[in-house]
């Protein structure tokens, strides 16, 4: 969590991406990625839900445990669902441990601002890393009306370089700053001494997050217009189950190499 500070201080870019399985946060580890977020996106890019509203602190627990066994040298960063620190500060309190014990988590990330700042302060003060998370907030999908850019008007702007100043002063190590226009994730980067990380909010954050099946290219329906695909593993996938499923079809596979010889020794 230190290297974050020392990142910002340094002008080094921070890299980040949600992660949810072993295979996928080994690799981006040994890739030199930063941070690994088990982001309640998982709900969307995993469960093919519509919103991230239904996930629970058991599920981010299960996927914690699978993204932190794979961990080498990330910062694994569990998210608190929807609910699950709202309610009292006590219940948040109590769940953000259960995300570090049985998550094996090193940070947690909850959405929100001024109002949430106390909930941040009382984690934080039991050395729990806690990132914020403002802007577009997708747990506030019911209020935003849908998933739409935040801080266009200039009340909103206010409200969120507001936010910005809470979280930071309650103790956040980090915020991410989601679907507003550059020059405020630039304004906001600017005004907080923590590491602000972008998701749709232009190249003025100190770092970057993306969702790990946007940045492959790994799902079916179009990613969103910040969302660049490095790759284009839905196409990959889709052309080798074919592939499986004409060669099986054709007698083609299992070939004679793949298959275990009478000899034990073979
Ligand atoms: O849940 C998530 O994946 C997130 C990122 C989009 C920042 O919160």
């Amino acid at each position: 969590m230190p290297d974050f500070a020392r990142m910002k201080a340094a002008g080094q870019p921070i890299t980040m991406l949600t992660a949810y399985d072993f295979p996928f946060a080994r690799i981006f580890d040994n890739c030199g990625v930063d941070a690994l977020l088990v982001g309640d996106s998982l709900a969307m890019a995993v469960r093919g839900e519509d919103s991230t509203l239904a996930v629970t602190i058991d599920e981010v627990i299960y996927h914690t445990r699978a993204v932190a066994r794979a961990r080498r040298r990330a910062l694994v960063i569990a998210d608190m669902p929807f609910l699950s620190y709202q309610i009292s500060a006590e219940e948040a309190l109590r769940n953000a441990g259960r995300l570090v014990k049985e998550g094996g988590a090193e940070a947690v990330k909850l959405e929100g601002g001024i109002a949430i700042a106390e909930t941040i302060r009382r984690i934080a003060a039991v050395d729990i890393p806690v990132m914020g998370h403002i802007g577009l907030t997708p747990q506030s999908i019911h209020r935003m009306g849908g998933y739409r850019v935040q801080g266009r008007k200039p009340g909103c702007r206010q409200r969120l370089l507001d936010d910005a100043a809470a979280i930071e002063a309650a103790g956040a190590f980090a915020i991410v700053v989601e679907g507003v226009p550059p020059s405020l994730a630039r304004e906001i980067s600017a005004r907080v001494e923590i590491p602000t990380i972008g998701i749709g909010a232009g190249p003025h954050c100190d770092g970057q997050v993306l969702v790990m099946h946007d940045m492959l290219g790994l799902g079916e329906a179009c990613a969103p217009r910040f969302a660049k695909p490095f790759a284009h593993l839905w196409n990959d996938a889709a052309a080798a189950a074919t592939a499986y499923v004409r060669e099986v079809k054709e007698h083609a596979f299992p070939a004679p190499e793949h298959c275990y010889s009478e000899n034990r020794r073979s």
